[in-house]
């Protein structure tokens, strides 16, 4: 027997061959003469048929779902049609092992975790009583919950939108960077920081990599880029907040404006989505069958507005909004709306937001200091990514961070570098899990972390 991958099964290659495939015991049917069992590999079955012969059917249908079996048969076309699935072929079955038995007292089923919210309604509708599985168990347990469909289907997304990233970057002449994790104070300013003891001195997790790429860029490497762990010691439970999430950092030397990182912004994400649209339309339809979404609207140029216009929108809408102020979350997503409804897109930048509510390195506009060169941009009227260009003069970065009350001391090297020639630069920061819960319209960032972290959630 050959070895082989259930994907790799198809009518044309595969008749008459003689293979072993390892897999998931996804379900077994024992019937008195023979059983049917469904092997399960990543998203990918096969109906197994097994003949009573030596046993084999009971010994099947005494597996516990989810042990790990291979078996070794030879490939033939299908002979029924398996419930729910058209099969392309079956394996008749000559051999059969347990390599590893589950517990029969499994805490979640695999189906039951792949059941929509629509079918659990309707089969109450029916009468029929259907095992909902809330959040909370799904993540108590994530490594049964992972083998859905859907959720097969949303790390194969993150992986894609990951790899996209960092292809487009480095096509641009972007270099793969890592900082310290590991930092003397908070880089984003703030509370929201995890502290701990380092060799007696105090530190922190680091909120972002934004003071190591910059001084990156001040050390001549121009154009960098880092996928990296971020932390954030969020305190509130919401839709969309981590306590740790993967960052998708840039930072750029720029020529004139921060327009330049602006288009980068367009290339990356304009590149990511085609991919997802183009060459994964089989995850996406995976994941919209359990949670459905309409697919994004974006547009090859992104609308850039100005954050005054974005006021005056929300204004006439009849929004409470504070001009110089940030934008709640509620407003957030109006202007969201009111975007996608003049320019028939989900996908815009608001730019050149007040510097008072951006951060301390934030560079302020040159016609106008209380607005600031820096730019947010939205999915479905949520946040995605913030950039900006940064302070390059010592003093009035030195100034801005006294200003808002930081402890200078903590960030003296970085606030030091900038005594020693630094070009004019910029960047963004993206977070993953937002990307991919906002690309599928899923309400819950727990959704798109692998295992995630939040404020009460250390395990598993
Ligand atoms: O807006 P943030 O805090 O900006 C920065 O960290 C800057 N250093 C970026 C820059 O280069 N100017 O975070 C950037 C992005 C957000 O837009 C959001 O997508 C994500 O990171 N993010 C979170 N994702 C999950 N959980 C959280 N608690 C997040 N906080 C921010």
């Amino acid at each position: 027997y050959e070895w082989a991958e259930v994907a790799e099964l198809e009518p044309a290659m595969a008749a008459g061959r003689a293979v072993r495939v390892r897999g998931a015991a996804h379900a077994v049917r024992a019937l008195s003469r023979l059983a049917f069992l469904t092997l399960r590999q990543g998203s990918s079955t096969v109906q197994c048929v097994i003949p009573a012969a030596g046993g084999m059917a009971r010994f099947a249908g005494g597996l516990s779902r989810e042990s790990v079996v291979d078996v070794a048969g030879v490939v033939s076309p299908p002979r029924e049609h398996v419930r729910g699935a058209t099969q392309q072929v079956e394996i008749q079955v000559e051999k059969l092992y347990c390599i590893n038995r589950a517990t029969p007292n499994l805490p979640i089923s695999v189906d039951d975790a792949a059941r929509s919210d629509e079918d659990v309604t309707r089969a109450k509708a029916a009468g029929e009583q259907l095992v909902h599985v809330g959040q909370d168990k799904r993540l108590d347990n994530r490594v049964i919950d992972l083998r859905t469909l859907a959720n097969q289907a949303i790390f194969s997304i993150e992986s894609e939108v990951e790899h996209i990233f960092r292809n487009v970057l480095r096509s641009e002449g972007f270099k793969s960077i890592h900082t310290p994790k590991l930092i003397g104070g908070s880089s984003e300013g703030g509370a929201a920081v995890f502290k701990l003891d380092y060799n007696g001195q105090p530190a922190c997790l680091a909120q972002s990599p934004q003071l190591h790429k910059q001084m990156a860029v001040c050390g001549g490497l121009q154009r960098v880029y880092e996928v990296g762990p971020v932390f954030r010691a969020e305190s509130s439970n919401t839709h969309r907040h981590l306590c740790e999430f993967t960052g998708l950092d840039m930072e750029m030397a720029i020529r004139e404006s921060y327009f330049e990182v602006c288009d980068v912004v367009d290339r990356v994400f304009v590149a990511i989505f085609d991919h997802l649209n183009k060459n994964c339309a089989k995850e996406l339809e995976a994941i919209n069958r359990q949670f459905p979404f309409k697919p994004l609207k974006y547009l090859r140029k992104t609308p850039r507005i100005d954050y005054e216009e974005g006021i005056r929108m929300l204004k006439e809408a009849g929004v409470h909004v504070e001009p110089m102020g940030d934008l709640n979350t509620e407003a957030e997503k109006k202007l969201g709306e009111l975007v996608n409804a003049k320019y028939d897109t989900d996908f815009y930048m608001l730019c050149r937001y007040p510097s008072a509510v951006r951060p301390f390195y934030t560079m302020p506009c040159s016609d106008d200091p209380r607005y600031s060169n820096s730019f947010d941009v939205f999915v479905r009227g949520e946040e995605i990514i913030s950039g900006a260009q940064r302070v390059n003069e010592y003093e009035l970065l030195k100034q801005q961070a006294e200003a808002r009350g930081i402890d200078v001391g903590s960030i003296a090297a970085y606030l030091e570098s900038f005594k020693n020639g630094a070009p004019p630069h910029g960047g963004f920061g993206a977070g993953l899990e937002r990307v991919v819960m906002l690309f599928c319209g899923l309400g819950n960032i727990r959704k798109t972390s692998l295992f995630p972290r939040d404020p009460k959630r250390l395990n598993p």
